[in-house]
């Protein structure tokens, strides 16, 4: 089997209930009666140094059951360095990584529990992508019926039968999902599957990953857009140059809440703002942006923005709470992010030990390391 490519195993009990590729149409459960066991993933201080590239620096998460996480970062953060670790691919410089509380190569029949996608369908393009899902059961020992099953889930009944040299992009990236789903696993690690979707493939995918997790399975899932993942996630983890920035629900990424205010009059808006200490700037319409000061936990009231301004006798066209946008968010959490750990890495020469950026991060509580080697 291509390295980067799992998905094999009994699969037993599956149904395989057939599945619309259109938006909205998410595929059944494989395995009837729904709920099951997903696995619990769990990474702490993971340390990855390719000669002096360090791609992966001290970075601890978890990922759970039954939920949709993403794998958020820039490209070059760590991701797929990441993943390949949790997949016993690549050996962590320091750190560990388990599944299921152990190291994937540890796991009894780790093709049947756990599927990943990582370098998009690897197949031979002379062959079908029916004929390679054989080649991959075959491999894995799995029924020659799961490859139907999974052509089926993942919209590729009808393409099946043809090579796999002429299926566009977002086919290939459904023929990957197929192959990973040959197992029928518990959990699922899938490397920028969205690549290549156009919209309606997309909307597909976000049902497809929530029905997988609906059904108890774990679904790890790495992007470097938040768009394409903002409505199908749980819960995020955010890489930047090879560190946690950020680990949690996504809307607290944005932080916490402005004030939205505005004035016939907005110089003296701005004047009466700013005798009350209120920071602002201006938004894109011209309107007053006052936000928290830059890493505080608590939102700005907007009854002291109205408070200032009647103070001072001007009269209001707006106010109104508002959040920053959350792909702006993004954005500025993964460049402090990268301004940090550069700034740590000129004070901090090469050296064993892995420098920590000071960053807003929220990384996860490391978890008890192992000693045991993956690979
Ligand atoms: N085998 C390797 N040898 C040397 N450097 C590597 C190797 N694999 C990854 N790197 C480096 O590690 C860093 C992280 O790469 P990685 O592929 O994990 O990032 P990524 O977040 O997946 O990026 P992308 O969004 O572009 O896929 C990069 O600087 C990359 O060049
Ligand atoms: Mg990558």
């Amino acid at each position: 089997m291509a390295a980067g490519r799992h998905g094999a195993g009994t699969g037993t009990g599956t149904t395989g209930a057939p599945a619309g590729a259109g938006a909205g149409a998410a595929p059944p459960g494989t395995r009837a009666g729904g709920a099951r066991g997903g696995l619990r993933v769990e990474a702490a201080g993971l340390t990855k140094r390719f000669g002096t590239v360090r791609a992966v620096t001290d970075v601890s998460f978890s990922v759970e059951p039954g939920q949709v996480t993403g794998f958020l970062g820039p490209n070059g953060a760590g991701k797929t360095t990441t993943l390949r670790m949790v997949l016993g691919l690549v050996r962590p410089t320091a750190g560990t990584v388990t599944v299921d509380g152990r190291p994937y190569a540890r796991l009894d029949r780790p093709l049947s529990r756990v599927g990943a996608a990582l370098d998009g369908a690897g197949a031979h393009p002379g062959r079908s992508g029916r004929d390679h899902l054989r080649w991959l059961a075959a491999a894995g020992g799995l029924p020659v019926r799961r490859c139907d099953e999974v052509l089926e889930l993942t919209g590729l009944a009808d393409a099946g039968g043809r090579k796999v040299g002429g299926f566009s992009l977002g086919m290939q990236q459904r023929l990957a999902l197929a192959a990973a789903m040959l197992g029928d696993p518990d959990l699922l690690v899938l490397d920028e599957p969205a690549n290549g979707l156009d919209p309606a493939g997309i909307a597909w995918l976000r049902g497809f990953l929530r029905t997988l997790a609906g059904e108890g399975r774990t679904v790890l899932v790495s992007s470097h857009v938040l768009s394409e993942v903002e409505q199908t996630v749980d819960r995020v983890v955010v890489l930047a140059a090879g560190h946690v920035a950020y680990d949690g629900v996504l809307g607290g990424l944005a932080g916490p809440t402005g004030v939205l205010v505005d004035s016939p009059d907005r110089p003296a808006l701005a004047a009466a703002l700013a005798a009350e200490g209120l920071g602002c700037t201006g938004d894109h319409s011209g309107a007053l942006l006052v936000r928290p000061p830059e890493g505080s936990p608590v939102p700005v009231d907007p009854v002291r923005v109205g408070a200032a301004a009647a103070r001072a006798g001007v009269a209001l066209s707006h106010l109104a709470p508002t959040s920053q946008r959350l792909e702006e968010a993004f954005l500025r959490l993964v460049q402090r992010t990268e301004q940090a750990s550069a700034a740590a890495r000129r004070q901090q020469p090469p050296g064993p030990a892995p420098a920590r950026p000071t960053t807003p991060a929220q990384p996860t509580t490391p978890q008890q390391p192992t000693t045991e080697e993956v690979r």
